[in-house]
């Protein structure tokens, strides 16, 4: 097939998100595709340009990029909404007995195959996942994203101390079957899949283990993704864990795990030095605001991470938070800190593209990014304008009507 017949343009309400502050709307639009790729977004009737390109009128609906979820445990799929409780008790009740059954490929296959059809039912097409602690169910997630074509940065988890039995593991086996997961699958499907190390939080996790993390990271340059600062009680327990170091942050510091390929989620219980800790080494925030407010786990200081120079995405962190969708991520981030809604959706977005360092590959559609996007349907409005707002405090799932992953319809 030549080029000329794999073009394609798209009509309808296209948003396209630039900063925290500027988003362009293009009422009509039409979306410019060429393979998988974007050729351009254009307020002019293009067609008289590539007269032999397949058209499909949206109408009233909207074109999005697709999502970007910063922050997803995956083997927490099928306990969504399920546990009440703060952290540690709802892990301990719930979230454990549940990464336990990952010990069965079987299971594990199941739940992979439905989360990435869901992720992307959702309109969610690039994902930072945690696994469980098995290698091969991680190995099956991969291969489930892989199908599914989406973008995704996956991980093992690593636990080797204060975990149940069934999750406990050995540090050297730990190390060494991520090791493997790292070489097997990191830039394979041409670099659309990522590993990330994964040292579930400093609670689980040995002195020893989080320093042989760090010193891989920083000899491979692999991505790492933990937790940090999410609930009262867990602050408490890190300090009562390590009484010599000076605080949640610098006990990662002092391990080699904060750098610029650093996604840490939470960070809401931080001090003023550990804020600038983070800034200097760059480290990316994955805000979860669905979860914190389910796990009442307390409000992340939005504007002073940001006051800080951090670079802020969304995280819908099921099961801790109840949605896949990450139209209820930015409603309750707008909820949480008063943000606007065009910031909201830069943080669902091109925010999260720029922390996982793909915002040359997606996150917007600028010309020569990957043709992700979702097209929404939402109730009629009066100006084009005001259909941002109705998507972040109105919109789920249930709006989503298609989803492309470059340029190939996999949701509809
Ligand atoms: N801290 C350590 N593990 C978890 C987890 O699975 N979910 C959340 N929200 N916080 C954690
Ligand atoms: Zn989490």
């Amino acid at each position: 097939m030549g080029t000329r017949d794999t073009r394609r343009i798209f009509k309808g309400l296209v948003i396209n998100p630039l900063a925290p502050d500027r988003v362009d709307y293009y009422d009509p639009g039409y979306l410019v595709i060429e393979g998988e790729k974007i050729v351009r977004i254009t307020a002019d009737d293009p067609r008289w340009e590539f007269p032999d390109a397949k058209f499909r009128d949206f109408n009233e609906k909207i074109i999005l990029p697709g999502f970007v979820d910063t922050h997803v445990h995956l083997p927490q799929f099928a306990m969504m909404g399920v546990g009440e409780g703060e952290l540690l008790t709802w892990l301990n009740t719930y979230t454990y007995p549940e990464e336990a059954r990952f010990a069965d490929p079987a299971y594990a296959e199941e739940i992979s195959t439905t989360f990435f059809d869901e992720l992307v039912a959702n309109g969610t097409t690039t994902a930072a996942i945690y696994c469980s602690i098995h290698e091969p169910a991680t190995d099956i997630a991969f291969i489930a994203a892989r199908a599914k074509g989406v973008r995704a940065f996956i991980g093992k988890v690593m636990m080797d101390r204060n975990s149940p039995p069934g999750l406990m593991e050995d540090t050297e086996r730990s190390i060494h079957a991520s090791v493997r997961l790292f070489e097997k699958w990191d830039n394979n499907d041409g670099g659309r899949l990522r590993y990330v190390f994964t040292p579930r939080f400093a609670a689980s996790c040995s002195i020893s283990l989080m320093h042989r993390v760090g010193q891989i990271a920083r000899e491979t340059g692999a991505f790492v993704q933990s937790h940090l600062a999410e609930n009262v009680n867990e602050v408490r327990w890190i300090r009562d864990l390590f009484p010599d170091k000076p605080s949640y942050a610098g006990v990662y510091d002092d391990a080699g795990l904060l750098g610029a390929r650093t996604i840490m989620a939470h960070c809401i219980h931080l001090s003023a030095e550990e804020i600038n800790l983070l800034a200097k080494r760059e480290v990316k925030i994955a805000f979860c605001p669905y979860s914190n407010q389910t796990l009442r786990s307390g409000t992340m200081p939005y504007r002073k991470l940001q006051d800080a120079g951090l670079m802020i995405s969304l995280g819908t962190d099921i099961a801790g938070g109840p949605s896949l969708s990450m139209f209820e991520q930015m409603r309750e981030a707008i909820r949480a800190t008063a943000m606007t809604p065009t910031e909201a959706l830069y943080l669902a977005t091109l925010a999260g593209a720029r922390s996982l360092g793909i915002s040359d590959h997606i996150g917007n559609f600028a010309a020569g990014k990957d043709a992700d996007f979702i097209v929404v349907d939402v109730k009629p409005r009066r100006k084009a304008e005001e259909a941002l707002s109705t998507l972040c405090l109105e919109s789920d799932k249930k709006c989503v009507v298609e989803v492309y992953v470059r340029g190939n319809l996999m949701y509809f």
